[in-house]
């Protein structure tokens, strides 16, 4: 922080409190994450995605009707129109990064879009899955699947990647993921979907933007990294030696550290749970304990280097894990994020709405005083 005469300089805005929100808790002290009134690991794993976006928009959990209502609404608006799906067939021609496809994807389903917050919330986030897995076949040649009448939101999101209905523990594990990642406090995608809502623009534009910030690699594109390097480690005996070399060359550790959680990140925990028995059932058992071995070397050293930072494992380690279990490359890591987050950021935009203040910090000004007059 700097100081200037009275004003101060706080860059990251760390402690800085720019939201009342019913939605999630964050605290990076105990390690406890609270999303909408129930611990994470009491909702994640038990309930439906839906029933999770239900909660987070109206803050209680849906009774059996509303939960139906709300399925078929999904349902409804899961198909996106020719002229996105000409969008994705263009960028596929450039080979375009499956991030930056979603975010031309989901601008373009603000054409033939009323300007009302329900229906572009149900839009946003019926239709994010069917923009990535379209983009993710286009890009492999293939035609894209049109989306499932009957699936839920989680399993038809791997339908219309394989073209074949998945099995319960595939979407069980999905779901578990997309709940996990939901919503996280007043995180740097989330605030932007609020900055933008405070203008009073619309959701389109909100979750458009909020894409943006998610796909930087200090938010959301840490997984594919993070799943890199246990690969490049290869055998638990390399963990130490590679890991050393990285921190050496002063190269962050893709998926440790958080700018709030200073112990353990509790989606961690959640997620490492779903892998193992993931794993256990069907998956590569010897890439889950490399990967552990990974996560056990990477704190040790990142506390032997950064002592007084308190890194630890962040969401991003098991996401990496899960998503490859689940048969994911690691491109689609990333855009499956945004996925579950839509949720929350659409819930952010509703009570941001509520509140109907724009947002609107100051910089201080660090330029020059000029006395000498301007020439034309
Ligand atoms: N590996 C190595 N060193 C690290 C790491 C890491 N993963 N994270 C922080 N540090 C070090 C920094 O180099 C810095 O060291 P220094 O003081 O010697 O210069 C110190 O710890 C503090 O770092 P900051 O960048 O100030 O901490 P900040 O709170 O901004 O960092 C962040 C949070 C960006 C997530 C960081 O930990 C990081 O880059 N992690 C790796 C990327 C990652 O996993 N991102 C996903 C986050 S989870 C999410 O957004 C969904």
């Amino acid at each position: 922080m700097l100081t200037n005469a009275h004003e101060t300089l706080n860059l990251g805005l760390e402690g800085v409190v720019a939201a009342a929100t019913r939605i999630s808790r964050v605290d990076g002290e105990k390690g406890e994450l609270i999303i909408g009134g129930f611990a994470l690991e009491a909702l994640a794993p038990f309930h439906s995605f839906e029933e999770i976006l239900f909660l987070l928009w109206n803050d209680r959990l849906p009774t059996d009707t509303e939960l139906a209502d709300l399925k078929q609404a999904l349902r409804a608006a899961r198909t996106i129109p020719k002229a996105s799906l000409n969008l994705l067939e263009a960028a596929a021609e450039q080979d375009a990064d499956t991030m930056d496809a979603l975010r031309m994807g989901a601008a373009s389903l603000g054409l033939n879009l009323k300007d009302d917050a329900q229906t572009q919330s149900v839009t946003a986030v019926a239709a994010f899955p069917t923009i990535v897995a379209a983009y993710y076949r286009l890009k492999k040649g293939l035609q894209p699947i049109a989306p499932h009448s009957e699936l839920d939101h989680a399993a038809n999101f791997l339908y219309m990647l394989e073209g074949r209905e998945p099995e319960p523990e595939r979407s069980r594990a999905l779901e578990t993921y997309l709940n996990t990642v939901v919503d996280h406090g007043l995180n740097a995608s989330t605030f932007t979907a609020r900055v933008i809502v405070s203008t009073r623009s619309d959701f389109i534009s909100a979750v458009v933007g909020a894409l943006g910030a998610l796909k930087g690699p200090l938010h959301g594109g840490a997984p594919g990294p993070a799943l890199d390097m246990v690969f490049a480690v290869g055998t638990a005996d390399q963990a130490e030696p590679y890991i050393r070399s990285l921190l050496d060359r002063g190269e962050r550790l893709m998926g440790f550290g958080h700018r709030v959680y200073k112990v353990r990140d509790p989606r961690a925990e959640v997620l490492s749970q779903a892998a193992a028995r993931f794993y256990q059932r069907a998956g590569d058992q010897k890439l889950f304990h490399l990967a552990q071995e990974v996560e056990k070397t990477a704190v040790a050293l990142l506390a032997e280097y950064k002592p007084n930072r308190r890194l630890q494992t962040n969401v991003e380690f098991y996401t990496a894990l899960l998503l490859h279990g689940l048969g994911l490359p690691t491109e689609l890591f990333t855009p499956t994020f945004a996925i579950g987050r839509v949720g929350g950021w659409t819930a952010h935009c509703f009570e941001q709405k509520k509140t109907d203040r724009l947002i609107r910090p100051k910089a201080v000004y660090v330029g020059q005083v000029r006395t000498e007059t301007v020439k034309t």
